[in-house]
């Protein structure tokens, strides 16, 4: 997960080394003291993580083991009609467990034969040039904690179940797991805050909300549309653009609803060329000449 203050305040370390998040009052969580103890408690865990040692285990509750078994039910039958190919390839490959919520170091020993990627536990917002530049060393930060019961078609903020569903199984495909580390890449190359924000903008209408052309249909590629069996019902009737890295790295968004503007690739080839060439060959001076031409 990286840095969307809307529905969460930066996190407060107490002491004794537990932490604190104050939700927005439009999440779903909000008003449940037993949810915010318990989302607390497991963002906690991350905190003292350091990377190279094992992913401090969860562990959790009858209820939550069956949202993530409820959503995985939902989510298939949704992937089935709304998922490219090469994700659905990427979900056979990597092989989750239905019934239970994965441990991220169990994610990372199916994954890491695979791709190379290894999670990393994140307690909440991570620091957008964090978030980025540790992809190109094969690294994903990932949220513990698990949505709020009473709303498991779409969470405001990334839990485990869009950190895992919708990312790991993208990065156990191979072509969706290089344009991950050329995203890192770039982030680790740029150096001003606008070119940041610029590629971190072209990944969130690529792999976050991306939809790519498949024969005559749509369908989705971005970890945030796959997530969420709500939203992924929707993305057909929404704006849909050619894709276009200035328009993507311009375009204004609003994390607390359904996107509206998504941007298609007319094919996975059609995606490599066009934003991992992007990623590849960016820096400071070519993303200033595109910020300065008027949209
Ligand atoms: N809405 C997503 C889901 O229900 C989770 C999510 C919240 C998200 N904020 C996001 C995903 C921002 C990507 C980017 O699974
Ligand atoms: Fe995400």
């Amino acid at each position: 997960m990286f840095e969307e203050a809307q529905y969460f305040a930066p996190i407060a370390a107490q002491d004794d080394g537990s932490v604190v998040v104050e939700l927005a009052s439009s999440h779903p969580g909000f008003a449940d003291p037993v949810y915010r103890a318990r989302r607390n408690a497991i963002a906690g865990l991350a905190v003292n993580h350091r990377r190279g040692t094992p992913i401090p285990v969860a562990t959790y509750t009858e209820q939550e083991h069956e949202i993530w078994a409820l959503v995985t039910r939902e989510l298939a039958i949704k992937h089935s009609r709304y998922a490219t190919a090469e994700y659905l390839a990427g979900t056979a490959r990597l092989g989750l467990p239905e019934a239970r919520i994965p441990q991220l170091e169990e994610v990372s020993q199916l994954l890491e034969p695979l791709t190379g990627f290894r999670y990393l536990p994140a307690a909440g917002l991570v620091p957008l040039r964090e978030f980025y530049g540790v992809l190109a060393d094969g690294y994903f930060h990932s949220t513990q904690y698990i949505r709020h019961h009473s709303v498991p078609f779409y969470t405001p903020e990334p839990d485990v179940i869009h950190e895992v569903i919708g990312h790991a199984n993208a990065l156990a495909s191979d072509r969706y797991a290089a344009l991950y580390r050329l995203a890192g890449a770039a982030a680790r190359r740029v150096e001003s805050a606008e070119a940041l924000e610029f590629v971190s903008k072209v990944f969130w209408f690529t792999l976050e909300f991306g939809v790519m052309r498949e024969g005559t249909e749509l369908k989705a590629y971005g970890a945030g549309i796959l997530s969420s069996y709500g939203e992924i019902e929707e993305f057909r009737g929404m704006d849909i653009r050619p894709l276009d890295i200035q328009a993507m790295g311009t375009t204004h968004y609003d994390i607390t609803k359904y996107q509206d503007v998504l941007f298609q690739a007319d094919s996975l080839q059609h995606l490599e060329d066009v934003v991992g060439g992007f990623w590849d060959t960016c820096d400071d001076d070519s993303i200033a000449r595109l910020l300065a031409v008027p949209a």
